[in-house]
């Protein structure tokens, strides 16, 4: 059941939620109480603000998306006010995107409450410990959401129903990702793209940070440095590579620059006197596009699909909190500061307008008002959203892309996905990597991913091989870092761990029919693709508790390293799963397991079977023609899925694609058809059967 509760008078809309047939609309009142669950305590205007403070039991809350800090949210206080929080420690708040929902689980109970309001707000999660959580707006109303479901799995549903599917990235998403702010030139991409090949490393996507730009004009090409981009284009996708390119939403104030030109006085944020609003990033001064306006939306989403058409197959909507390092008058007083940098010092650049660090305080809710005519603070946190969403609409519609945004708001899984924005080559970021992406799941977006290796900081071999295992799990798997740190592809590390870091990411290869076939059977019934134990084994209590550990898909249960020098870590496994690197079964329950450094601990649960294939240098849009199965079936008994469609276009929204159950009992394999809608050529599949006792071998054709 979902109920929909309205506090005050809302006059902004975030445009979240698409679906509200199966919602119930509750008749206003200043204090609902649903069922047993939850009563209202008060509702207060104080100054500018609209406060509400509700009852809550005893029990556990997951959620709010990638925030930092203690996965089990309970106990703090957030802030919803989309931020670029560049050295996030486990106290930063905010950060860069606001997905105001929590699952709150205890004994008895088990409901969901999405707040939705675009603008400023603050959700304490009883930080007093009094069994209270405070809701704060800045503004005149909002919505909640209450969802009551008996499981946690329908929970998610049931917020997908509201907010929307997650949009499929193509096949070869799944593939490894080389990223750099930057790679400053042609020469230097097509280096890049050559050295993967000729070392065999596999890999499917190279990004583009700002500096194949013109003088980070959007939309432009630097013609000296990236001299003939298409023609490059053309060579790295010969070469089976696609590329992705980032876009900010600054655009530089030139005149004669077309894109300002065609944007000025029309589609840009004002300021309090009606003029465009001006800021400072990388191009020096910048205006805004306002997203939020339909208008906008349109010639951006043009703008795109010129941009795109020479060979770009993904986007990255980066800075778009919004970020900005400083006003005109900031400018004039860091510009003794700025003098004396070069562009090469990138982040010090932000640094020298005395931002890093003091973003969270800056205030441009009062100085920037909307072409509808609202003031930012209503609607910041939607800023984002709506430029991935425009950048999603200049796209083709039926072809598959990556699109990920750095801020965002729930639903934005409708466009596209996420990276957790700018982490370090720290150890403890490989933890919260863990518990960031668990809570991106929690909040319905499925297509995630962190800077592999770290952004900011220079990273360690060791550090390196451990972030690489983690990653080499996610939905999307990128090495990026940042201008001025050590560089992280595989061969710039001593010859060992080069070979150390290429077998974790042919490991992913091998990984992929499992991978794929998990990833679409989520994004067709919506679940995700990582989650937390508890999402699949609600009824386990030790479950909750395990904020280290992740399941890939329904079979895999990974348990990562994240410190240094370790050799061996405790897991918890929530049912009986064979060990991948021991070779072994292991019982329910707690097991010290062996870590060395090739090793990340994960394991497969027993009675089921993953599909693999051999590793490849790239994906393109399909499995090899080898697919090879392994059943874990301890107790004789296992069942595993293959998925399979053409990859790249959105055909499987009409069921254009074929789906398959295995069914394995005491030595015989059957398979059962659960739906043929797209046409495949005929492949070889061998399966190796672990049981208790004994390893049989098993080939079928069809
Ligand atoms: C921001 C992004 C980062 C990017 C850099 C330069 O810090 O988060 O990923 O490399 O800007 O564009």
């Amino acid at each position: 059941m979902i109920y929909k509760l309205i506090y005050g008078n809302p006059d902004v809309d975030s445009e979240a939620v698409i679906k509200e047939k199966r919602v119930k609309i509750l008749p206003k009142s200043e204090k609902y109480k649903i069922e047993n669950i939850f009563e209202d305590i008060s509702l207060k205007k104080e100054g500018e603000f609209l406060v509400l403070e509700k009852k809550i039991e005893e029990g556990m809350i997951f959620g709010f998306g990638d925030k930092v800090g203690q996965f089990n949210r309970r106990g703090k206080q957030y802030i919803f006010w989309n931020t670029d929080n560049f050295t996030h420690h486990p106290g930063s708040e905010p950060l860069y995107k606001s997905f105001p929902f929590f699952i709150f689980v205890n004994e008895n109970k088990k409901y969901g409450i999405f707040t939705d309001y675009p603008g400023y707000m603050e959700i304490d999660l009883d930080s007093e410990g009094r069994n209270i959580i405070t809701f704060k707006i800045r503004g005149e109303g909002f919505t909640q959401y209450v969802i009551l479901e008996e499981k946690i799995d329908k929970l998610l549903k049931s917020y997908l129903y509201l907010t929307g599917k997650n949009v499929a990235f193509p096949f070869w998403s799944l593939g490894y990702q080389q990223s750099r702010w930057s790679y400053f030139s042609k020469e230097e991409v097509l280096n890049l793209a050559k050295t993967f090949r000729e070392k065999q490393i596999p890999c499917d996507v190279i990004w583009l940070d700002i500096d194949y730009m013109d003088s980070f004009k959007l939309f432009t090409w630097n013609k000296e440095k990236f001299s003939d981009h298409k023609e490059m284009l053309e060579e790295l996708h010969k070469m089976g590579f696609k590329v992705s390119a980032i876009l900010d939403p600054g655009v530089k104030v030139e005149e004669g620059y077309r894109v300002f030109e065609e944007a000025k006085d029309r589609y840009f944020l004002k300021d309090n006197m009606g003029k465009d609003f001006e800021g400072a990033v990388w191009p020096g001064r910048v205006r805004f596009p306002d997203f939020t306006s339909k208008n906008v939306r349109k010639w951006w989403s043009q703008k795109v699909r010129e941009f795109v058409k020479d060979g770009i197959d993904g986007i990255w909507n980066d800075m778009n909190e919004i970020a900005i390092f400083g006003t005109d008058e900031d400018i004039a007083h860091a510009k003794e500061k700025l003098e004396n940098l070069k562009l090469e010092d990138g982040i010090g650049v932000a640094g020298a307008f005395g931002e890093i660090g003091s973003i969270p305080r800056k205030d441009r809710g009062n100085e920037i008002v909307h072409l509808n005519g609202k003031k930012h603070y209503k609607l910041r946190n939607v800023y984002g959203f709506n430029m991935i969403r425009a950048t999603q609409e200049g796209f083709p519609k039926n072809y598959r892309n990556i699109n990920i945004t750095r801020a965002a708001y729930s639903g934005v899984q409708r466009f596209g996905g996420v990276w957790t924005g700018d982490n370090h080559s720290w150890w403890e970021h490989i933890l919260l990597e863990i518990q960031r992406i668990m809570s991106l799941s929690l909040v319905g977006v499925f297509n995630t991913g962190f800077d592999v290796g770290g952004f900011g900081g220079n990273t360690s071999a060791e550090l390196m091989v451990r972030f690489m295992q983690l990653g080499s799990f996610m939905p999307l798997f990128r090495n990026h870092s940042a201008i001025g740190t050590r560089r992280q592809e595989p061969w710039t590390f001593d010859k060992k761990y080069e070979k150390i870091l290429k077998k974790i990411i042919e490991y992913r290869y091998r990984l992929i029919p499992y991978l794929y076939s998990e990833y679409m059977i989520g994004i067709l019934k919506d679940i995700p693709l990582i989650a937390p134990l508890f999402l699949h084994f609600e009824k386990d209590k030790k479950t909750y508790q395990i904020d280290d550990q992740f399941m890939v898909g329904r079979s895999i249960i990974v348990a990562p390293i994240y410190k240094p020098g370790t050799k061996s870590r405790l897991v918890y496994l929530p049912k009986r799963s064979y060990d991948l690197n021991n070779n072994k079964f292991l019982n329910k329950g707690w097991h010290e397991v062996n870590a060395t450094l090739e090793e990340i601990p994960h394991f497969a649960l027993d009675g089921s079977i993953i599909l693999t294939q051999e590793s490849k240098q790239y994906l393109e849009n399909s499995y090899e023609d080898e697919i090879i199965g392994k059943i874990f079936a301890y107790s004789g008994k296992a069942i595993g899925y293959f998925y399979e469609d053409d990859g790249k276009t959105n055909n499987y929204k009409k069921g254009m694609y074929n789906l398959y159950k295995f069914i394995y009992k005491h030595g015989e394999l059957k398979i059962k058809k659960i739906r043929e809608g797209y046409k495949h050529k005929k492949r070889n599949f061998s399966f190796e059967v672990f049981t208790k006792t004994s390893l049989e071998k098993i080939n079928k054709e069809f």
